[in-house]
């Protein structure tokens, strides 16, 4: 599947995007929030890049590689945390550093939207951000996330329990018109709720 923007195409990563991926996970200032990286070595991605392909079969997660049309990889979105009972999924993204604050993050956000609710069939997108993460937080809200709470000692990292704030979009909330998104391809089985 693709998923096609304004300015960004959004589809599963494949083994040709390791080295671009590489480059990108090496910034220790793009992962400073993650449990990962940087990226040290290309086996890394080239491992990571290949684990999509069981969470996707597996229907636990949908890692989008996210491509500018001009300048190619410019970072990762995924839906993970699926449930089909509740019809809900979390949203976390990143960009290379050169990409912030240039508005992709938001054209990023309405693409997944429309993927979650107009194509996948999902009533809530969360998403999460590290409490100190004040960047990720401002431009959750940004695009339209609403802001729910501290989640204690939710994500380890390392030796580490990190709190996280909790955000969250509802269908109810969701503006379909807000991007102009053509999807090619079908959704992967495992993600269409019907
Ligand atoms: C998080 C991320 C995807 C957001 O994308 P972005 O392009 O940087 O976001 P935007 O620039 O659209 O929005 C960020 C907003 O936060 C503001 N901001 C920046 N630093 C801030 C701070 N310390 N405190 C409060 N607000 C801050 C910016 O000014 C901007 O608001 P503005 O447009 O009104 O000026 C991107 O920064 C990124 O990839 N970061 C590294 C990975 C990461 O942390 N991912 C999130 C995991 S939860």
């Amino acid at each position: 599947m693709e998923l096609i923007g304004p300015a960004l195409t959004l589809r599963p990563p494949g083994p040709d995007d390791a080295d671009a991926l590489f480059a990108l996970g090496r910034d220790p200032e793009v992962v400073r929030w993650f449990s990962w990286g940087p990226y040290t070595s290309g086996a890394e991605p080239r491992a990571w890049i290949a684990a999509q392909v069981g969470r996707r079969e597996r229907g636990e997660a949908l890692a989008l590689a996210m491509l500018h049309h001009e300048h190619g990889l410019v970072g990762i979105t995924e839906l993970a945390e699926w449930s089909r009972r509740d019809r809900r999924a979390v949203v976390g993204t990143w960009f290379a550093r050169r990409w912030w604050g240039s508005g992709l993050n938001a054209e990023s956000k309405r693409l997944v939207a429309l993927l979650a609710f107009g194509h996948c069939g999902l009533e809530r997108l969360g998403a999460y951000a590290d409490v100190g993460n004040a960047r990720s937080r401002a431009a959750l809200v940004k695009a339209g996330f609403e802001e729910e709470g501290v989640l204690r000692g939710f994500h380890r990292h390392g030796e580490e329990q990190k709190s996280v704030a909790s955000f969250s979009l509802l269908r109810t909330e969701w503006r379909a018109g807000a991007v102009a998104g053509e999807l090619r391809g079908a959704v992967p089985e495992a993600f269409r709720l019907g």
